[in-house]
């Protein structure tokens, strides 16, 4: 049913339109994100030292390909997610980039567990217990703690509800507040996301598309959740909308300790929002570093091309001039290169590197890259830096003489680094 006095509007049209009264969407200074970081808006900060409320070990989602016919056989697998690790620190924010296709969403669907992986495991909370497995009655009270922020706040509200209903549904499942206490909840947050908590009885067409995000976030916070997976929060939205709606999750951060997995393409806005940065090619994650590790001293070839698309990083003078541009297409994750996934397209491809996975390797306090010849954009080694950790030769077959070492094992930092300059296990 509709409000009579609020019919829904032409979804292209939404309520921005004169003489409303609506949220700071409208009545602030669009800034770009390069405006927003001189102005002092402060990039999020890295809380180095902080606990993880998410460790995610060698996490695998392989969905099987069938067959056509009556009997419909497993053929193959798409591999989606190929055995990834990282940490989320408490109330901090990673950033998860990389191409279209690579398995972003998939991480963050493994993580809310709308997915169950293959293989791997996910330690969440203060006790870290591991949900991967875990069935959906063991999973109802994490279910209020780990929530999601989807990419597109057209398609992810239903249009049929009110937002009241739309941000009060949570509360209603949970049983977590009494039936009278919904509203004022449901208004209170409308408020906390910037919208007018009068609005609560209309209808999500009747917003535009940052107030449609706004809804989004607030039904997202009902449960006061402790990990929001933000799957391209931003990306649906005009760019100067964007930046608002980035500094609402960093003030929502802020206040109540919440940590993000912000999932973006966007680099720009994921160095605005994210500390730490970790990026995916096919499936695994070839490089994750702190923000300044990443963002100036790249390592992976992948990243660095990245980058180089960036123009106001490019422009940063981190000596990213020139755009590299890559060879060929992603291959398909049914049948992705042996050795490293990435050497069909990389300039810097080797022997080795078809025949031997790249570990993500720990060359820093807060840096991991997977690569055998990482390196610095134009600094990379003529020999592969894994050779004598993996117990192998330049040509990546088995060398009698070394012994392989456990490498990228933790999913967290060690004390402990690998340093390419010297060859040797460092420490600070
Ligand atoms: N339910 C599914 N069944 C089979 N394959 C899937 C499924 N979901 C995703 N995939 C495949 O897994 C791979 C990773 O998909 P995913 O959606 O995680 O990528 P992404 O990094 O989020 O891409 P984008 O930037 O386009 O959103 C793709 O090849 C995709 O086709
Ligand atoms: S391991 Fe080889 S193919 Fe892979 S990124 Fe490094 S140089 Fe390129
Ligand atoms: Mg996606």
């Amino acid at each position: 049913m509709t409000d009579v006095n609020h019919p829904p509007q032409d979804p292209e049209n939404p309520a921005v339109a004169e003489g409303e009264e609506l949220s700071a969407d409208n009545r602030e200074q669009p800034l770009s994100f390069a405006q927003l970081a001189s102005s002092g808006h402060a990039a999020t900060a890295l809380k180095a030292d902080a606990e993880p409320v998410l460790t995610v070990e060698d996490l695998k989602m392989w969905f099987p390909v069938k067959s056509s016919g009556l009997v419909r056989r497993t053929i193959g697998h798409v591999q989606a997610v190929d055995g990834i690790s990282f940490q989320v620190p408490r109330g901090g924010s990673l950033g998860l980039v990389g191409e279209s296709g690579c398995g972003k969403s998939t991480t963050g669907r493994l993580i809310t567990r709308l997915y169950t992986p293959t293989a791997g495991s996910m330690r969440f909370g203060e006790k870290q217990v591991d949900i991967a497995h875990m069935s959906n009655r063991e999973l109802k009270p994490l279910r209020r703690d780990v929530q999601m922020i989807f990419q597109d706040p057209y398609t992810s509200l239903n249009p049929r509800h009110t937002v009241g209903t739309i941000v009060g549904a949570p509360l209603e499942v949970h049983k977590v507040v009494p039936k009278d206490k919904v509203l004022p909840r449901v208004q209170e947050l409308l408020e906390i996301v910037g919208l007018n908590p009068e609005h609560y009885n209309r209808y999500p067409n009747e917003f535009s598309g940052g107030q449609r995000q706004r809804i989004g976030i607030a039904r997202a916070l009902t449960l006061n959740p402790k990990l929001l997976v933000a799957d391209e929060p931003v990306s649906a939205l005009d760019v100067s909308i964007q930046a608002q709606v980035v500094n609402l999750l960093q003030e929502l951060q802020a206040e109540f300790d919440i940590a993000f997995l912000f999932i973006a393409h966007d680099l720009a806005v994921v160095r605005h929002f994210c500390p730490e940065v970790a990026v995916m090619y096919l499936g695994k994650i070839v490089e994750i570093a702190d923000r300044e590790s990443l963002y100036a001293h790249a390592h992976h070839p992948y990243t660095q091309a990245l980058l180089s698309a960036v123009p106001d990083i490019k422009s940063a003078g981190h000596g990213r001039r020139e755009r590299i541009r890559l060879e060929g297409d992603v291959p398909s994750p049914i049948n992705p290169p042996s050795g490293c996934r990435f050497r069909t397209r990389c300039p810097l491809a080797q022997e080795i590197c078809a025949k031997v996975e790249p570990p993500l390797l720990q060359i820093g306090p807060r840096h991991k890259v997977a690569c055998h010849f990482a390196g610095e954009l134009g600094q990379h080694p003529a020999t592969p830096v894994t050779a004598g950790l993996l117990g192998v030769d330049r040509q990546g077959s088995p060398d009698p003489g070394t012994k392989p070492q456990p490498v990228g094992t933790n999913p967290g930092y060690d004390k402990e680094w690998f340093d390419l300059g010297s060859q040797q296990m460092v420490s600070a």
